[in-house]
């Protein structure tokens, strides 16, 4: 099968599949198209879907084992040449347990937690929920509205704030950016002196643009042997249903104290689908992953001319990663729950700044492009008319 334009450009009715992004009644009415949480209308690759349907004509769905993990060993060597053994992996149900796992294992209440904003909203929650202290050090906006990490800012609260252990999003959600090789080093430099743990979320990584390239911070010399690193395979197979990611470290007591507090909540065990879709993604789907980046190269341009031709006074962050957009709209409305109201009269779901935090993200929304790409025009065009038609 060929993973081309015209396979991608299929569009899928996900109605009344239980799917958050279709059927919350609250945020979308029917007919409506949601661009809004990460993940995509593309079905997953057939080689996942013949693994879950072959494993469900067994009719026991009892308690499992995770396997190995070699094919995810194999797969991130073979796309991101990182070397591991299946013993540097711990299968948790989500990255956000995993998180949640990391800030119980390695700070206690009240200690300082440290993150870069805007950042994905479940960043926040896993510290604060925990009665951990956040300390928050906001990105730098650059003239050409990059982001860029403000490296004093974090010395000087490791050096003032005793900061346990610093929580980095790489790529960044929402402002679509690829940490360099140089600005991870950095990082692992300065964790290593102040002695921070490390954890990185490099669950975005595989959806990287020309010329662009993923470092993963498993590759950075300078990164402590007890750097965390989590990943899954729920963005870039649509999978995240099946409920299985993994944290990946080379320092064997790290994952074991990671172990112990995960068992505490029970929250280890593999799914039964999630297992078998995994190993057939991690072996089998490459072609449709290539398939997959160059359609979403594809309709990143089409956004961004989108944008540039009918909301000119909108900006648009260099996308360098993920298939999400972050744009300042604040030059066609300030009023979060307005522009919220609007969208949803004119059918249309995009997700408000401020889910990512309250100062960095307010004037922006975030816009998921990962679905064919008349869909996505289709649902720009709803946004424009409810970000400049105020009657
Ligand atoms: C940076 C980041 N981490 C984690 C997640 C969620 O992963 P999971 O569903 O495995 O918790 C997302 C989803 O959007 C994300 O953007």
């Amino acid at each position: 099968m060929e993973f081309d334009c015209t396979y991608f450009d299929k569009a899928i009715d996900r109605r009344n599949t239980d799917s958050v992004k279709w059927d919350a009644r609250e945020l979308m009415k029917e007919g409506g198209i949601p661009l809004w949480i990460a993940d995509m209308d593309f079905p997953c690759p057939p080689a996942v879907v013949e693994a879950v349907i072959e494993r469900a004509k067994h009719p026991v769905y009892a308690y499992t084992i995770p396997d190995d993990g070699q094919a995810l060993v194999d797969f991130l060597k073979r796309r991101h040449d990182i070397d591991l053994e299946p013993a540097n992996l711990l299968v948790f149900p989500t990255i956000v347990s995993a998180i949640k796992a990391c800030v119980l294992s390695f700070a206690n209440e009240g200690e300082n937690v440290l993150i870069l904003s805007p950042v994905y909203g479940p960043f926040y929650s896993s510290i604060l929920d925990n009665k951990r202290n956040l300390v928050d050090i906001p990105l730098i906006k650059d003239e050409n509205h990059r982001y860029n990490i403000d490296f004093d800012a974090i010395e000087n609260s490791f050096k003032n704030d005793n900061v346990k252990l610093f929580v980095v999003c790489s790529p960044h959600n929402p402002v679509s950016r690829l940490l360099s090789q140089d600005e991870l080093r950095q990082i692992a430099i300065l964790c290593n002196k102040y002695n921070v743990k490390l954890v990185v979320d490099e669950i975005h990584c595989d959806f990287v643009y020309p010329p662009h390239k993923f470092t993963s911070i498993l590759n950075i010399a300078e990164a402590p042997e007890d750097t965390i690193c989590l990943y899954s395979a729920s963005k870039t197979f649509n999978v995240a249903g099946l409920r299985q990611a993994y944290a990946i470290c080379r320092d064997a007591d790290t994952l074991e104290k990671i172990e112990d507090t995960a068992d505490k909540v029970d929250a280890l065990s593999a799914n039964i689908f999630g297992l078998v879709a995994n190993k057939a993604a991690f072996s089998l789907c490459d072609d449709w992953l290539d398939g997959l980046i160059a359609y979403l190269d594809n309709n990143r341009k089409a956004l961004a001319e989108f944008l540039q031709n009918e909301l000119p006074l909108a900006t648009l962050t260099p996308i360098e990663s993920t298939y999400l957009a972050w744009v300042n709209i604040s030059a066609y409305e300030t009023d979060n729950e307005a522009l919220k109201q609007r969208c949803y009269e004119k059918g249309v779901c995009v997700n408000p700044g401020i889910i990512f935090g309250e100062e960095g993200g307010k004037g922006y929304i975030r816009i998921n492009f990962a679905c064919p790409k008349e869909q996505l025009l289709e649902g720009m065009r709803r946004l424009k008319i409810a970000l400049t038609e105020k009657e």
